[in-house]
């Protein structure tokens, strides 16, 4: 099964709905429609009725985020996996380059991959390293790091999705070379299985996909799926990179 995930970042309003009712009509006449799965991650705002709206469609729809506590709190502004999951959201990312630069920490993402996971929610786990990272071959020992500090072998895996997005390239229209790539994503499963004994969760790219790039990553037969960010907020951006993967 591979994985198309749109997150949306801030944007959307409600009219948006109308950019997930074209990706829902392509999808249920594609010949392809059941060899993957789309999940998209709009605002915190559009949750509920987005979910309401998709409960019996082949979208899914997650969070952004979620704090890393279970329930309810004094916590002003926060949102809980318990809460997001009654509201009819499935999956949720975490660990976003934009909220561990916003100060999310290890520790806190471990909680908020516990209590998603006890909430019944998917979590798409991501990581990546930055720019300065990669110009000093530290690609692979950040990458090792970010997934041992927060990943546990008692998650259950089949729950978690590790998003690989590189910060350098999220937004820049840069990509990794299909070499790189296809190293990384193997050194990255290494690592799952060490942690998850055996088998290893699934494993999607994330920055700067889009409709032309999307045939590259298909080569690389590690990769489940694409974590997609600007191209999302188009639904024909987003249909055309489905379509030119089965091309
Ligand atoms: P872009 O596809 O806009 O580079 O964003 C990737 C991303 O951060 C998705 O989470």
């Amino acid at each position: 099964m591979k994985y198309f995930i749109g997150n949306w970042k801030m944007f959307g309003i409600p009219s948006s709905i109308n950019i997930l009712n074209k990706i829902n009509s392509f999808r249920s006449r594609d010949i392809n429609r059941n060899k993957y799965r789309v999940v998209i991650t709009p605002p915190y705002t559009l949750l509920e009725t987005f979910a309401k709206k998709f409960k019996n469609k082949k979208i899914m729809i997650g969070s952004q985020n979620c704090y890393q506590k279970n329930q309810f709190s004094s916590n002003t502004a926060a949102i809980s996996p318990y809460m997001i999951k009654k509201v009819g959201g499935k999956y949720t990312l975490i660990g976003h380059s934009d909220n561990r630069a916003e100060g999310d920490t290890n520790s806190m993402l471990k909680d908020k991959v516990k209590f998603a996971l006890k909430n019944n929610l998917k979590v798409i786990f991501c990581i990546g390293e930055n720019k300065l990272q990669k110009n000093n071959n530290k690609t692979f020992s950040v990458l090792k790091s970010q997934l041992n500090k927060v990943l546990e072998k008692r998650f259950n895996k089949n729950n978690i999705i590790v998003a690989y997005e590189p910060i350098w390239s999220i937004g820049t229209g840069k990509i990794p070379s299909q070499k790189d790539l296809s190293k990384t994503t193997i050194h990255i499963k290494k690592v799952l299985k060490k942690i998850f004994k055996k088998n290893s969760p699934l494993i999607l790219y994330g920055g700067s996909v889009d409709e032309n790039n999307v045939k590259v990553f298909k080569q690389i037969k590690e990769i489940d799926g694409f974590l997609i960010g600007g191209a999302s907020k188009s639904s024909k951006k987003f249909i055309d990179i489905i379509k030119n993967y089965y091309r």
